[in-house]
């Protein structure tokens, strides 16, 4: 899969694909990120991409030529399945989102800064806005690192058991249940004995007799949706 990524602040997002599992997809040919400066199409030597509001009021407005002129450049050599736009006014992520993102070949996202960017753009180019969450960050960076972590690894063959993304939370729309490692005890805390016991049916049963307890528990919202 290839991702990029429009930016005024590209480096944010050095570090959180540089490690662990996004680094082993990249090394692996599985996922290829590329970050854009948006500011390499600013319309003049300043670097300017953005201007004040028509209507007035606080706060920049990210321009739409600066904006097409990268989309429609990058869009001529990658022929994108969906360009997104982080914002909070957008479709809530959920990980049904991110197995459905997780089959596209080619995706762009655009990160939003200051008021957000011109209408304009919104309505000719993007296929898709999407909020992580009902809380607004100083921009789409971070929201796009959660995003592309979250499809990253649903990728086949990016995670080593390419089975242990089916049974994280959420899938199915339930919670994960509790996990345990050695030691079987510690400070007289024992681990469930049903775990040591070898009956791999009977663990089966155990493992989701207590997804849908910690999911009645704490997410009985998951429980009512289909
Ligand atoms: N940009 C600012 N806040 C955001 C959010 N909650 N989700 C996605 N993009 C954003």
């Amino acid at each position: 899969m290839n991702i990029h990524i429009i930016s005024v602040v590209p480096e944010l997002l050095e570090s959180p694909f540089s490690h662990s599992i996004m680094k082993r997809a990249s090394e692996k040919g599985l996922m290829h990120v590329t970050m854009h400066q948006l500011r390499k199409w600013a319309v003049n030597e300043y670097g300017m991409v953005d201007d004040y509001q028509f209507g007035g009021g606080a706060g920049m407005v990210m321009m739409c030529e600066p904006l097409v002129k990268a989309i429609e450049e990058l869009n001529a050599a990658h022929a994108f399945d969906e360009i997104i736009y982080l914002t909070p006014d957008g479709e809530k992520f959920q990980q049904g989102l991110a197995n459905a993102l997780s089959l596209k070949k080619s995706l762009l996202f655009i990160c939003g800064h200051y008021k957000g960017i011109d209408q304009r753009v919104r309505d000719h180019f993007i296929t898709r806005e999407i909020s992580i969450g009902d809380y607004v960050l100083s921009g789409g960076e971070l929201a796009a690192a959660v995003i592309v972590d979250a499809i990253g690894r649903l990728i086949p063959g990016v995670l080593n058991d390419e089975t242990s993304a089916l049974f994280d939370s959420f899938q199915d729309n339930l919670l994960a249940p509790p996990v345990y490692t050695r030691p079987e005890e510690f400070h007289g805390w024992k681990v469930p004995a049903v775990l040591l016991s070898g009956d791999h049916k009977k663990i089966a049963e155990w493992r989701n007799e207590q997804a849908i307890a910690r999911t009645q528990e704490r997410r009985p919202d998951l429980l009512k949706e289909d």
